[in-house]
């Protein structure tokens, strides 16, 4: 089984339980997903496009309808049961794509792409960068893109501290046995993190502006830009 298909079938299986899981196993989530979503940068009543790569059960784009009631919402996400789940919070009104990240053609312009705990599933750095470019291509002027992620650290010494971190954390929830023996090992084949350096080198070179990190807990950040 290739990695994508491992991945998918990680979030087939999980979807069901995954709005209990992520709270145990991500630092201060709710925050960072707040912060995600106060970056958008437009008037509340303004119909703003938005779509949502790797949306998961749709708590994004539920936060993102609240605070922008007349938005039009597009949930991307490759496994079809964390679609489900989206359906069921946010409901019918809204586009739903079952797509991989690499088949994706943007079908319109948007306003704003968002993106939490996805992107680094993409395969490497030259795959990041390709698809934060898809991403600008895809953006309305002044259009913005966020990012919710884990980053690594720029040396061993920060990248264990980030570990370190992200373990105490979640052996508040979590049995160790459970840490070590299903998320690290689930982290280290199925994820593909880079530094938040690069990143933020990656958009520059591409041409964002008002490029920024909005909020940041060790290895988990939200940051982006503008077109
Ligand atoms: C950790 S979940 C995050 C869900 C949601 N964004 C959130 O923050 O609550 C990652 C999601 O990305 C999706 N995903 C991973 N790789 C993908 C790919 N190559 N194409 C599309 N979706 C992908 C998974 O199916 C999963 O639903």
């Amino acid at each position: 089984m290739d990695r994508i298909e491992t991945v998918k079938n990680h979030f087939e299986e999980e979807a069901k339980e995954f709005d209990e899981i992520i709270l145990k196993l991500i630092p201060h989530y709710t925050e960072m997903i707040e912060a995600l979503v106060l970056s958008i940068p437009f008037e509340k009543d303004k119909p703003i496009n938005v779509i949502d790569l790797g949306c998961g059960t749709g708590t994004i784009g539920q936060k993102i309808k609240i605070a922008f009631p007349n938005s039009k919402i597009s949930c991307l996400d490759i496994a079809e049961n964390m679609i489900k789940m989206a359906q069921i919070k946010i409901g019918e009104n809204i586009d739903y794509y079952i797509n991989d990240f690499y088949d994706f053609d943007f079908d319109k312009k948007y306003d704003v792409i968002i993106s939490s705990l996805a992107l680094h599933h993409l395969a490497n750095d030259e795959d990041k960068k390709m698809f934060y470019r898809k991403i600008y291509n895809a953006l309305t002027d002044n259009g913005v893109f966020y990012n919710a992620d884990v980053v690594l650290g720029s040396n061993s010494h920060i990248q264990d501290l980030y570990i370190k971190k992200w373990k105490t954390f979640m052996g508040k929830n979590v049995p160790l046995d459970e840490i070590e023996n299903k998320w690290i090992v689930k982290y280290k084949t199925e994820d593909r993190p880079a530094s938040l350096i690069n990143h933020i080198n990656w958009l520059k070179e591409i041409g964002y502006k008002n490029i920024d990190v909005v909020w940041k807990y060790y290895n988990y950040c939200v940051y982006g830009g503008y077109k």
